[in-house]
């Protein structure tokens, strides 16, 4: 009984947990490449800089973005003060913990010795984790509990629209945004999803059959049918999804035609978005009336980005793209968020990046970088975000981190 008793609070936020977490937070989010590999990049960084964008093509709406990044750092060094101030709370308890394992260990050793088969035991409750693993749960632990408390502030607040966009596919709009929405529900925000991408792949990932029986948002957006009707639970608590269908691969130049081609989506969900705390658009790659749709209907942008030359590229045309529909629509996002995500610690391209990044996209640079995680991966071939399937990785880690970030600013 005792052991379980101490098993269990070694996850409980103790000041010396939370000391250690914050660590762990500070050294993840600021990866660094070392010295000596910079000459070798130098040629790459060169490359990179003739892509930077020219000031005046740069978006103004994100500079709250840059504002609250302060915030943020704030965030952690009051963190940082309430650790201080019960910093010996828990060097007892984790000498008890200590001794805890070591009898552990030995127990086992005996139980093998009488030849006992313990292999149906719970791993976890003998076996210690690495300190990489240990890392990774205190982390997990810490941000769960700081989203809860961001989750008490910010329910009941204004409905937030969020999209995430890229020109360039396979950069992680779905996967993210799926996994970004799925803890939002779970954290018990009203979350509705919309897919206005042809191919589908985030309606693929919520099972949403016979779309065709209902009304699509085809139908919303051309016949101007109420959107009402084009929404569908999902297997997920809290969270609605309006589906993709393929009929709209069709739908750009019907739209070219109508009055409003680009606002018809916003003036669809208008009439809903009371009922939401959160309406994240997940975009197809391609320049459109689709994605001006998407782009006019929202007020934060996330832009994941892979760490490589294309995908850098491909953000000095968004900017540009964005930077011409404010001008022409009268139009400004409340924040532009541009993400890392995919980066490979092993990789000299994905510093150079990121050092690319940190020069000319400063203002809307996230400080939370989502590393390649196997369970990320995994999760999306199976269809499901990362939060049905792990509870603790990499993965979920970096993207609660993400989303506390998110959150923070949000709420600052
Ligand atoms: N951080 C990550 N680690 C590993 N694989 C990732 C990560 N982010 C995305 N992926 C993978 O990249 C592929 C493309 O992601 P997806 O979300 O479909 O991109 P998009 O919607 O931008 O086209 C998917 O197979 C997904 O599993
Ligand atoms: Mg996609």
């Amino acid at each position: 009984m005792a052991k379980s008793k101490q098993s269990k609070n070694r996850f409980e936020i103790t000041a010396s947990n939370v000391k250690k977490n914050v660590k762990n937070l500070e050294k993840v989010t600021e990866i660094e490449k070392p010295g000596k590999k910079e000459a070798k990049d130098s040629k790459i960084l060169k490359d990179f800089s003739k892509q930077a964008p020219s000031s005046k093509k740069t978006p103004q709406s994100g500079k709250k973005t840059q504002e609250i990044k302060g915030g943020f750092e704030n965030e952690y060094k009051k963190l940082k003060i309430q650790l201080e101030s019960t910093r010996h709370e828990n060097s007892e308890l984790l000498a008890d913990l200590e001794q805890v394992r070591m009898e552990s260990r030995n127990l086992r050793s005996k139980l093998i010795g009488l030849g006992v088969d313990i292999s149906s035991l719970r791993a976890d409750e003998i076996e210690d984790d690495s300190p990489e693993e240990s890392e990774t749960k205190e982390n997990i632990r810490l941000l769960e509990w700081r989203l809860k408390t961001l989750y008490t502030d910010l329910k009941g607040k204004e409905t937030r629209k969020q999209l995430f966009l890229h020109y360039k596919g396979g950069t992680g709009k779905t996967c993210i945004s799926v996994s970004y929405a799925y803890k939002l529900a779970d954290l018990g925000f009203k979350v509705l999803m919309v897919d206005i991408d042809p191919l589908g792949h985030l309606t693929e990932i919520f099972k949403v059959e016979n779309v065709d029986l209902k009304e699509s948002l085809y139908d919303v957006l051309i016949h101007g049918k109420d959107i009402t009707n084009a929404i569908w639970n999902t297997r997920v608590p809290n969270l609605h999804i309006v589906p993709s269908n393929l009929s709209l691969s069709a739908i750009e130049l019907p739209l070219s035609s109508m009055p409003m081609p680009g606002e018809r989506l916003r003036m669809a969900l208008a009439r809903i978005e009371e009922n939401y705390d959160f309406i994240i658009i997940d975009s197809a790659p391609n320049v459109g009336f689709l994605s001006l749709n998407a782009i006019l209907a929202s007020k934060d942008l996330f832009i994941p980005v892979l760490a490589d030359y294309l995908s850098y590229h491909g953000l000095k045309v968004l900017f540009e793209v964005i930077s011409s529909i404010e001008k022409d629509f009268s139009f400004a996002f409340d924040n532009i968020s541009v993400f890392l995500n995919r980066f490979n610690e092993f990789n000299d391209v994905c510093f150079t990046t990121k050092r690319a990044l940190e020069t000319h996209y400063s203002d809307f640079l996230l400080k939370t970088v989502i590393r390649e995680s196997q369970d990320i991966a995994s999760a999306m071939s199976l269809g499901q975000p990362i939060f049905e399937v792990s509870k603790t990785s990499r993965g979920v880690e970096d993207l609660l981190k993400f989303i506390f970030e998110v959150l923070f600013y949000i709420g600052g």
